[in-house]
């Protein structure tokens, strides 16, 4: 009588419906435990926790189609299983296996330990709204054909709708094929390296391969040996010597996950070689953008007029303000890579929008920038980059308490003040021709420029085209976007002269002249 009690509680529908949503709920967190399957590996056999995986997620379709079977009814039941015999002992398999798995799962999880078991907690909390979706189609599948009532029918449809519509963003996202997308941004920041900044469409390592003296050589983007694989954006230093006209080529390989130990990993993608030249003659062509502030195609369109050139000035204002990750990787790596085409140098200046937002702070490490005011000398020529930061007093509301602008400007204007004159034709970069909105900091820094013998300072920030007198120096506006139109300039350097040219996106010339240097 017992065995025969026993037996109908195990085979209820209501029992085989719980021990389906115990089932798929051991599954899942199972699977949130995969930081730590290489040990249960290492201790079996390599592959035994995907196994055990499998297992766990079998023994929720059988005890699933278990309940499908007894909930609607004979047909079913009688075509599949001819013998209840069948029946009864496929639901105690199913519930034996559910109860020793969910207690395994649950001691796994007990004795994970403080340290182990919030990582597991996490692992869930990230996987948990595609589980929670999938669970809802299994649940709409399962029980809709047996709804009489016709609001509780629209109120199922509903929900595995919005169901749906979240797995998909969730799902669709991380199948896109794996791929490098753009030429590499070479940026030289007066290091004794270039910065090699590429992005993927999705998150992977990162790495420049080259010959240089007979040896292949590969560095990684990485931190004190650990290589990184968190990012869309992948930023390697390259000693100067070693890119100086040689050919280079990126590679990235997709990360799924890293683990504390092992890791989940994907495609590797390779680029094409690239040729990296950097200009050292009496004469150099420059391209200069500025303000293109998200609008691409028509950056691209005034770029396309630019004809051929020796290294680009990216004067700054890329965005809006840097909200995430994307933005950079779009608005800056991609658009920098584009117009260098990986074969010569960029000098990054930042612009006021790129100090604003949570990804500000992170800018100077996916650029691979030591910092955003510096020299860098390309043969006879020298470029003195300034930061002038935001373009308001710190205590605007626009910047949220979140910026000490005012010391940074000090402290570049100090640093200004203790460059040595050179022997090298200097011009100046600020995304600001003003430098610094503080009156007392500015004509310090102005001071401290002409002594270094500098007479041009070629910035953007206001969205014009000009050329004035401004503090004792000359004044290039390079241009950028307003209104529709975008204005790209081009300069020319040679042994005593300096030409500025600028030409809209329908390829009219706005601007021409040449001044002595
Ligand atoms: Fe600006």
């Amino acid at each position: 009588m017992k065995s025969n009690r026993l037996l109908n509680f195990i085979t209820n529908k209501i029992t085989l419906a719980v021990l389906t949503i115990i089932s798929a709920f051991t599954a899942f967190f199972f699977y949130s435990c995969r930081a730590n399957y290489v040990f249960l590996d290492y201790t079996v056999f390599n592959g035994i926790s995907y196994l055990l995986l499998s297992l766990m997620i079998i023994n929720t379709l059988l005890l699933l189609f278990l309940y499908i079977a007894e909930a609607y009814g004979l047909k079913i039941k009688e075509r599949y299983f001819s013998e209840t015999k069948t029946f009864a002992a496929l639901s105690i398999i199913g519930f034996a296996l559910c109860i020793v798995f969910a207690i395994g799962v649950m001691v796994n999880m007990i004795v994970a330990g403080e340290e182990t078991f919030p990582v597991i907690m996490k692992m869930a909390a990230k996987n948990f709204p595609a589980f929670a979706a999938i669970a809802t189609i299994v649940f709409f599948i399962s029980v809709f054909p047996s709804l009489k009532n016709k609001t509780l029918k629209i109120v199922t449809v509903a929900s595995t709708a919005i169901c749906l519509f979240i797995v998909s963003l969730w799902v669709l996202a991380p199948v896109c094929n794996y791929k490098i997308t753009s030429a590499p941004l070479v940026i030289d920041s007066g290091e004794d390296y270039y910065s090699v900044v590429f992005a993927t469409n999705d998150e992977g390592t990162g790495y420049v391969e080259y010959e240089y003296e007979g040896e292949t050589v590969r560095l990684y983007d990485e931190a004190m040996g650990r290589i990184k694989g968190d990012s869309k954006i992948h930023t390697v230093e390259v000693p100067k010597e070693q890119l100086d006209g040689n050919t280079y080529r990126v590679g990235s390989k997709r990360v799924v996950e890293a683990y504390s130990y092992g890791s989940y990993t994907g495609k590797e993608v390779v680029s094409q070689n690239y040729t990296f030249n950097a200009p050292d003659g009496e004469e150099q062509q420059w391209l200069c953008v500025s303000d293109w502030h998200t609008r691409l195609d028509k950056a691209y369109d005034a770029l396309s007029y630019a004809g051929d050139y020796d290294g680009v000035i990216m004067l700054g204002d890329a965005v809006p303000g840097l909200m995430f990750e994307e933005e950079i990787k779009d608005y800056i790596v991609e658009f920098g890579g584009n117009l260098c085409k990986g074969e010569v140098p960029v000098v990054y200046i930042r612009g006021n929008h790129e100090t604003r937002g949570e990804y500000a702070a992170k800018l100077p490490d996916y650029l691979g920038m030591e910092s955003f005011y510096y020299t860098a000398s390309f043969g006879n020529y020298e470029f003195i980059v300034l930061d002038s930061g935001e373009d308001k007093k710190d205590s605007h509301p626009e910047y949220g308490g979140m910026v000490n602008y005012a010391q940074y400007r000090e402290n570049m204007t100090q640093w200004l003040e203790t460059l040595e004159k050179s022997d090298k034709k200097v011009v100046v970069l600020s995304h600001s021709y003003e430098i610094c909105i503080e009156e007392d900091l500015s004509s310090r820094a102005f001071s401290a420029l002409k002594d270094l013998g500098a007479e041009y300072i070629i910035s953007g920030h206001t969205h014009t085209n000009e050329f004035f007198e401004y503090n004792g120096l000359s004044v290039y506006l390079d241009g950028g976007h307003k209104n529709g139109v975008f204005i790209a300039s081009k300069i020319t350097l040679s042994a005593d002269s300096i030409l500025f040219q600028a030409c809209n996106n329908e390829g009219k010339v706005m601007f021409s002249q040449s001044s002595a240097l």
